[in-house]
């Protein structure tokens, strides 16, 4: 049966399997009305040309302020109510246009390339090292609570210069923002975030130490080229997309090469492959699902289809990284595969700032896991494993293995 005028929900029936349904919008609708779990109507583009395409389209705007407006019309459109929570944390890159994207950009820039990010790598050897410690001798684990998650929050932590004693806050507040389909919580973990966070650049300001939120405290206090809700939205942003990510880079990739035994007896044989490796799990099943919300400032043509001004779109990188045309054989895991140009960091001017800290991540926690752990296995039958309930984020609820003997 064709998809037709069917509506597109993308909803808990999406977000668990949402491959067979992007296969087919692929083939049938590539870029297609639907409507979000929060019942907000967008236009979803499936095809790797046209999500390429659109990710650099300066005719799709990211201003929040514009956007705001939009939102609410919206989102009262449709019953719910679209308080002021998000305007408090929304101020930062990811949600801007040139100019402000770009001055925003350069201060953190320097921060995150693959040459400064290089020195990191003893600090994240050492706390994978600690972590994996700490799994050894266990019979059965949850590789995400255990492992997973804490190398990412550590590392951005530490990088920020924000307190080691907070991170199962940082993981309840930002989990109810990446996954709630209702307003209420999303509210009240922006509150305790915010709050938080301007706290935090209180105390940096009146004591300012050797991390990346004190330099960005400093530039905000010599001039204008960062407000004070910039600031507070900046750290938020570093923090919640720090983490929220490359837990699920590591937790698909360990799950795709468990269910792929050759995949991994290949990386196990060859430990070298490991960085073209990353590049495939990212590609496989990319982390970030949609790329955050883009909207129309005019007409815009896709195919055969024009999606008016003042629309929503979704790009779905999780589908364009599958799509046949670009990577052939797609459903298919190969770690030997050359998956340059896939989308998994998005492209364009908001390409994934922070994608060298998070490959060396992944590498270093994937190689670390393989060696420290031969006969690791998956504690659970794959069809049962849940997957967290967003739209934006590819990644699993829980991801139970049995590490068995250490070497
Ligand atoms: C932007 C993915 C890790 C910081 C993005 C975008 C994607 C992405 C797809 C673009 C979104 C869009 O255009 O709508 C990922 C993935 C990661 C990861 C898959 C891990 C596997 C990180 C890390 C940081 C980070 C570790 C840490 C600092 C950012 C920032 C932006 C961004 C600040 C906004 C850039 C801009 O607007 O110019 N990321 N990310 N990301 N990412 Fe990442």
């Amino acid at each position: 049966m064709r998809l037709g005028e069917q509506e597109i929900r993308l909803d808990e029936s999406f977000t668990g399997d949402p491959h067979p349904l992007l296969r087919r919008l692929r083939v049938e609708h590539p870029v297609r009305r639907a409507v979000t779990a929060r019942g907000v109507p967008v236009w979803l583009v499936t095809r790797y040309a046209d999500a390429r395409a659109l990710l650099a389209d300066s005719r799709l705007s990211k201003d929040h302020r514009i956007a705001g407006d939009l939102f609410t019309k919206y989102v009262t459109a449709t019953g719910g109510t679209a308080g002021s929570f998000t305007q408090a944390l929304a101020a930062h890159m990811l949600n801007s246009d040139p100019p402000d994207h770009t001055r925003l950009r350069r201060l953190v820039n320097k921060a995150f390339t693959a040459r400064t990010v290089a020195r990191l790598r003893p600090r994240i050897e050492e706390i994978t090292g600690e972590l994996l410690d700490a799994m050894a001798g266990r019979d059965t684990v949850d590789l995400l609570a255990s492992f997973a998650f804490p190398l990412p929050i550590t590392v951005i932590c530490e990088l920020l210069g924000v307190p080691g004693d907070r991170h199962d806050d940082f993981q309840q507040w930002s989990n109810v923002l990446v996954s709630s389909a209702t307003a209420d919580p999303v509210e009240w973990a922006s509150l305790a975030m915010s709050e938080y966070l301007a706290g935090l650049v209180a105390a940096k300001r009146a004591e300012p130490t050797e991390d990346l939120l004190s330099d960005l405290v400093h530039a905000s206090d010599e001039g204008d080229r960062l407000s004070p809700t910039e600031l507070v939205s900046m750290a938020f942003l570093l923090l919640v997309a720090g983490h929220e990510t490359t837990v699920n880079l590591i937790g698909n990739a360990v799950l795709a090469l468990l269910r792929h035994p050759e995949q991994l007896a290949a990386l196990r044989a060859d430990p070298g492959l490991m960085p073209n490796a990353v590049e495939e799990f990212l590609r496989y099943e990319s982390p970030v699902n949609i790329a955050t919300l883009r909207f129309t400032t005019e007409p815009v043509p896709v195919g055969e289809v024009t999606i008016p001004p003042g629309e929503f779109v979704m790009i779905s990188l999780l589908s364009a990284n599958r799509d046949t045309t670009r990577f052939p054989g797609p459903d298919r895991l190969d770690v030997t595969r050359q998956p340059g140009g896939h989308l998994a960091f998005g492209h364009g001017i908001h390409y994934c700032v922070g994608a060298p800290l998070a490959r060396l991540e992944a590498e270093i926690a994937l190689t670390r896991l393989l060696a420290r752990f031969p006969d690791l296995a998956l504690a659970a039958e794959p069809e049962t494993l849940r997957w967290r309930d967003s739209t934006l984020v590819r990644g699993l609820a829980t991801l139970p293995v049995r590490p068995g003997e250490a070497a």
